[in-house]
């Protein structure tokens, strides 16, 4: 089986490739390199022997795209590709709408054409908000976007749904919560362009030396230490649930031909818990003082993961620490 990955050479797209590969998948990777590295590329290749074929195109050249399709057979799609900074979608909403949504239609459509039928779509726990019930299920309200990265997610899951009603394509959306973590390996991990946006990079390179203090946004919140809770699953755990779900639509187990599974581990930490366990994995001490709450945070996140266990047969096994620490021995590597 060929599998496409676009935005494979990300942080997750990488890792998916990998868990692919070891499961005996082909693998073809078009990225465009406007957040990722080719070296990863060879990364991939160390961990797993094979270097998987890869194409440079930009998914907004839907000639390029096309051509691809035309090219080679594929069995299915995974789509990475996209813009996923919220502070930077809200400064550049036309820039989200273009390279998250029209490079998703383009994609749809050479599938459809080629009949192209698997399609996997990296979703967001986003599109929840901030959820009434905890923990969140896949039948939970889908609350207003925060932002327009956010919306790009919501209305992305509208047009795959709308989608496979009118064609032959079966999708499997996965709603992930806070991926985190590297690769055992520390070969593959997260390469943030610039200021990390995100808690665990921040942390990383604050414990690193590279950024001098943590802020941590806010401590007023309704939680037991006024930090925000979210669910951090290893980013080794999410791309296995990416093979599951893949194999569920090949072996057709699927029960409806676009189904929603939410990835995370079922487990709610605050900010300060993340300090602290990362201090304690790691022996590193981070330094950080509270500011403000950063605009669009919610309070509390995390996942029931109950259908994804039962469906996909997917659960997370790998828990904070282990990610905290692979985070950490990722950061010594670059
Ligand atoms: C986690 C917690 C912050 C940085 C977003 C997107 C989601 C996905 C992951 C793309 C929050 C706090 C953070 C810092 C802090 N995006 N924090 N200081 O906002 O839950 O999710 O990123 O795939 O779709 O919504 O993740 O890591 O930015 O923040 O205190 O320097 O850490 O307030 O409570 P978030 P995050």
């Amino acid at each position: 089986m060929k599998i496409l990955v676009t935005g494979g050479l990300g942080y997750i797209g990488s890792h998916t490739v990998v868990a692919l590969q070891n499961d005996g998948y082909e693998v073809i990777i078009i990225d465009n390199l406007s957040n990722s590295n080719i070296k990863v590329l060879h990364q991939i290749k160390k961990i797993t022997g094979i270097l998987p074929d890869f194409e440079k195109i930009d998914l907004r050249d839907k000639e390029a795209v096309s051509l691809f399709f035309k090219q080679y057979k594929i069995d299915g799609v995974i789509h990475f590709a996209g813009s996923k900074a919220v502070g930077e979608s809200v400064e550049k909403p036309l820039l989200y709408y273009e390279n998250n949504l029209t490079t998703l239609i383009t994609v749809l459509k050479e599938m459809q054409k080629n009949k192209v039928s698997h399609f996997i779509f990296s979703s967001s726990c986003t599109v929840y908000g901030q959820a009434d019930k905890l923990p969140i299920t896949e039948n939970a309200p889908i609350k207003p976007a925060e932002s327009p990265y956010g919306a790009t997610k919501k209305m992305g899951e509208i047009i795959i749904k709308d989608t496979t009603k009118a064609s032959t394509i079966k999708a499997i959306a996965l709603r992930y919560f806070n991926p985190i973590g590297a690769h055992k390996s520390a070969l593959i991990g997260e390469l943030p362009l610039g200021v990390p946006q995100n808690l665990i990079p921040f942390v990383v390179q604050t414990a690193a030396g590279i950024q001098k203090t943590l802020s941590i946004f806010g401590n007023d919140y309704p939680t037991p230490d006024g930090t925000a809770i979210r669910d951090y699953i290893h980013v080794v755990d999410l791309a296995k649930a990416h093979i599951a779900a893949l194999k569920r639509l090949i072996t057709n187990k699927n029960k409806t031909n676009c189904e929603f599974f939410n990835i995370g581990t079922g487990k709610g930490s605050s900010v300060l818990e993340v300090v602290k366990a990362f201090e304690k994995a790691t022996g590193k001490k981070v330094n950080f003082k509270i500011v403000d709450r950063r605009a669009g945070d919610i309070t509390t996140a995390y996942a029931d993961t109950s259908l994804a266990n039962k469906e996909l047969g997917w659960k997370a096994e790998l828990n904070l620490e282990d990610a905290l620490k692979s985070a950490w021995a990722w950061q010594l590597k670059q």
